[in-house]
């Protein structure tokens, strides 16, 4: 009854961001991601008929805050007369920085406990359940690259490639430690219902997807480059004009903005890429990784540099 699973955050190319079902946790729009490989969280589920309430450790230390969204998790995946569990996590980045960790957290659950209780549910399943959690967490089930769509109220994932079919690089620029201000969910709904840019940036995805799809399965970067920029700056603008307004930057994630621009105007394969948060995620192509690292950390301001490839989706590990 004890199991342990690693899952990798992953990064939008093509951006969720708004709900069309709030109690069903299921996205207003599709999205396409990048798993990465050496950011990842380890989680360990134990269900012990000895406790008589879930426990959750993150790092080492008691998370009270987090408890209620892992139970009801574990509850999705085992059903609500399952034993009470207790949970280890670990995580090798900072986490609630706009890194994605909640997406590797309960991708690493949902696989952890499916074990725990012998491994019956298939890598659908288990997306659709962790997608119940957090949206993006479907997405880390799959390696590589990956497309989510809400059919009707289902949560599909499909891979697109392979990361070892076309293996890009992800610098990313932390520009700020702590949490971020404003957690996603009530950020969406902010959006949804005050941004007057909404709309226009749900009737537009359609085209944005398509357009990456094709750039990804025709490897071609500056394809991507051009509508993985244009996403991420349109998501930003739909916050941006939010009552009230939701600015996740700081002056040193601009900087980084224009470093990846001038990098690329010299020409680098590179663009950048900026989720619910303050980090600069620059994608490049596998050659001009070291130089995309340099040119970040030479930016005033930048904490720490972290580089990573693409990985495979979340899988059980032995015990530790
Ligand atoms: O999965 P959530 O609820 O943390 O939302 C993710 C939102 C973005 O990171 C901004 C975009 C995305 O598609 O990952």
């Amino acid at each position: 009854m004890r199991a342990t699973a690693r899952a990798q955050p992953n990064i939008a190319l093509i951006k969720y961001w708004g709900k069309s079902d709030v109690a069903r946790n299921l996205p207003a729009v599709g999205s396409i991601s990048i798993t990465l490989d050496t950011l990842y969280t380890t989680m360990s589920v134990e269900f012990d008929s000895a406790i008589d309430e879930d426990r959750l450790t993150v790092n080492g230390v008691v998370d009270a805050a987090m408890l209620p969204r892992v139970s009801q998790c574990l509850d999705a995946v085992c059903g609500r007369g399952r034993q009470q569990a207790s949970i280890t996590s670990q995580c090798n980045f900072p986490i609630a920085a706009g890194l994605a960790s909640s997406s590797s957290a309960f991708a690493a659950l949902v696989v952890a406990a499916d074990a725990a209780q012998g491994g019956s549910r298939d890598r659908a399943g288990l997306a659709s359940l962790a997608g119940l959690a957090s949206g993006s967490a479907a997405r880390s089930l799959y390696g590589g690259f990956c497309e989510l769509e809400n059919e009707g109220g289902d949560i599909v994932v499909r891979s697109l490639r392979l990361g070892s079919e076309w293996p890009l690089k992800v610098v990313v620029a932390v520009t700020e430690a702590g949490p971020k201000a404003v957690g996603s969910t009530e950020a969406m709904e902010i959006s949804r219902k005050t941004s007057p840019f909404y709309e226009r940036w749900v009737e537009q995805q359609g085209d944005d997807l398509a357009a990456a799809r094709e750039a990804i399965l025709d490897r071609d970067f500056d394809r991507l480059t051009e509508v993985a920029e244009h996403n991420c700056l349109k998501m930003h603008s739909v916050m941006w004009a939010s009552r009230p307004p939701m600015i996740y930057w700081n002056h040193v994630t601009l900087e980084c903005m224009q470093v990846v621009r001038d990098l690329r105007a010299q020409g680098t394969q590179v663009f950048f890429t900026i989720d619910a948060g303050p980090q600069v995620k620059a994608v490049c192509s596998p050659e001009h990784e070291q130089l995309v690292a340099d040119a970040l950390s030479g930016v005033s301001g930048v904490k720490h540099i972290m580089v990573s490839g693409l990985g495979a989706g979340a899988a059980p590990v032995e015990d530790e």
